[in-house]
């Protein structure tokens, strides 16, 4: 009867299919008190008195390979069970490493750095200024008349006041009772103006990179853009140290053999002034004779420029009489549209990576 039920235990013991039927198993036959086996113990003493030691030995007996049997089986379960949470979790310490996505510069940062760089190497600091501007900055101390075409709507984007949605006003910095407009500036000139405020005299050696905005938008205008100004104004400056740092930023920007020319033109705030072209690098290469990028001029426009008016120092206390200066301003997107062929300016702001990828 003992080996009967030691043999159906084990059988059972070797069918169970998980931990959960294994322990079933074991309540049925070790569990204490009332497991088949174990029940077995309480039945010692009614057995005849020669036989007592002999049958307590073989419940005993039974009972230990019962529960070896159990743990053994529960043993397997365990490795199953290991196994298999292994396999969900597993780590592949041999694999590559993934590498986290790497972003890389915009182009039109790469070509504001490497402007920067040329000026840099000539002596020139940089310099910023706000881009919610006074009227003052923008344009009355850099010498627009009142009745200026760019002071228009059609081309300054005006500040409102969120409060009621009205034309918001900046207190005039000469003249506390005066109101004037706020606008984004339309230019990066008016930190012409801050910088030589602050300095209060000569020298002034700068150039400002910073975004700019107009109310225009087509294929080569966008009603946000980016220029760089640069303001040299020291003791026996003349217009040929203006044409000297102009050629040489065109040499270290379009290559040795560039070249520059300039065109009588008008800015307010310098006299006299003049757009400035550089030679077509393209055409250079080849022949000079003209093709797509320059339109077939052999010259590409990409600064405006000129001598420092006398009324732009009047407003910021250097004495006309005894200063003389020259700036320059010229276009971030135009030169970056150039040098790596961008056909359309608002590629630069459209943010799509097909684009951008190819300047990592
Ligand atoms: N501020 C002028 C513009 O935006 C460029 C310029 C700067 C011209 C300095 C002359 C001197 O068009």
């Amino acid at each position: 009867m003992i080996e009967n039920l030691e043999k159906e235990a084990l059988a059972e013991v070797m069918l169970a299919a998980d931990l959960a039927a294994l322990e079933v198993v074991r309540v049925k036959y070790v569990g204490r008190g009332d497991g088949l086996i174990n029940s077995l113990t309480r039945v010692i003493k009614e057995q005849p008195a020669d036989k007592r030691a002999e049958f307590g030995a073989r419940v005993n007996q039974a009972k230990l390979n019962v529960e070896a049997a159990i743990t053994a089986k529960a043993a397997t379960f365990g490795k199953v069970e290991q196994a298999k949470t292994l396999a969900a979790s597993a780590v592949d310490v041999t694999l590559p490493g993934r590498e986290p996505a790497r972003g890389s510069l915009h182009p039109l940062t790469l070509v504001t750095d490497e402007i920067i760089d040329v000026f840099a190497r000539m002596g020139f600091g940089v310099e910023t200024g706000p881009e919610v501007e006074s009227d003052f900055y923008n344009f009355e101390a850099l010498n627009f008349p009142d009745d200026h075409p760019a002071r228009d709507m059609q081309d300054t984007f005006f500040a409102a006041d969120p409060a009621d949605g009205k034309p918001a006003r900046v207190a005039h910095p000469n003249n506390p009772d005066k109101w004037v407009p706020a606008l984004l500036r339309t230019h990066t000139s008016p930190v012409q103006i801050r910088t030589m405020l602050r300095k209060k005299k000569p020298p002034v050696r700068i150039i400002v990179p910073g975004a700019v905005y107009r109310n225009d938008s087509d294929q080569t205008h966008s009603p946000m853009f980016h220029q760089v100004e640069g303001l040299m104004v020291e003791d026996g400056i003349s217009f040929a140290d203006l044409k000297g740092v102009l050629a040489e930023f065109a040499r270290a920007m379009f290559g040795a053999k560039a070249g520059i020319r300039l065109r009588p033109s008008f800015f307010p705030f310098v006299e006299p002034g003049a757009e400035v072209d550089v030679s077509c690098f393209l055409c250079t290469e080849q022949s000079r004779s003209g093709c797509r990028v320059c339109k077939g001029s052999g010259w590409l426009e990409i600064l405006g420029a000129g001598m420092v008016h006398p009324e732009v120092f009047r407003h910021c206390g250097f004495d006309p009489e005894r200063t003389q200066g020259f700036a320059f301003g010229l276009g971030v997107e135009r030169v970056a549209m150039l040098r790596y062929r961008v056909p359309d300016i608002r590629l630069f702001f459209e943010n799509d990576l097909r684009f951008l990828r190819q300047f990592a």
